[in-house]
């Protein structure tokens, strides 16, 4: 069984597809932790972010590989280092290219193969697994998901990291493939006055509807 979450930047997707995850017994895919490790890996070597040649031949070589809540390159995992905002920055460019779209929905689909799961991201109930049993749009107010990624990283000033999600969510939902879009089929969430708890029973409820 495959479930799709999908929504902007600070909905709270990644905390809630993992809680869900272990609720069910599922594994969970973070496929942002994806698009994040290849920009971080472009980063590194100084690949061109402007050129998706390049970044999907980086990641053909990098060997990045989806881990159950994760993301490995090179056989290593990567963790805090995804969530700096340096790669915040370069996260959406490197997402917004044909080339690496269609091989990270490659990898993801391979990945997934036979496997229950909870993925969440931009592009899982359009193009990822559109088949999936049950699709689901988080979303909350735009001041609301920034108050929360400031939380996650204090030192952060609020008032940036509202116009770095407004621009994130601009440059994803305007790219011309896989952009951010709701799903056919999927059920609106809107998760500003709720708590994490709050919104995994939700899902849970909308997962195995009570008889
Ligand atoms: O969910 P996140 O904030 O970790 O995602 C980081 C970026 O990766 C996001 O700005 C857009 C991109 N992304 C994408 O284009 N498609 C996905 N399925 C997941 C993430």
């Amino acid at each position: 069984m495959k479930i799709a979450i999908d929504g902007p930047a600070g909905a709270g997707k990644s905390t809630v597809a993992r809680a869900l995850a272990q609720r069910l017994g599922f594994v969970h895919l973070d496929s942002g932790a994806l698009y994040r490790a290849l920009a971080w890996v472009a980063l590194r070597e100084g690949v061109d972010l402007g050129s998706g040649a390049d970044l999907a031949h980086l990641l053909a070589t990098c060997r990045l590989a989806p881990l159950p809540d994760g993301v490995s390159v090179e056989g290593v995992a990567l963790g805090e280092a995804l969530k700096t905002p340096q790669v915040d920055a370069a996260v959406s460019q490197v997402a917004w290219h044909p080339a690496v779209r269609s091989e990270m929905v490659r990898i993801q689909r391979q990945w997934g193969e036979g496997r229950d799961l909870v993925a969440d991201g931009r592009d899982i109930g359009t193009v990822v697994w559109p088949e999936a049993e049950v699709k689901i749009f988080l979303t909350a107010t735009l001041a609301a998901r920034a108050e929360r990624r400031a939380a996650e990283q204090p030192g952060l000033d609020l008032a940036q990291v509202e116009e770095e999600i407004a621009r994130r969510d601009e440059k994803d939902s305007a790219r011309s493939v896989g952009p951010l879009r709701v799903a056919d089929g999927a059920r609106l969430v809107d998760t500003t006055a709720l708590t994490v708890e709050e919104v995994v029973d939700r899902l849970v409820e909308l997962v195995r509807p009570k008889p």
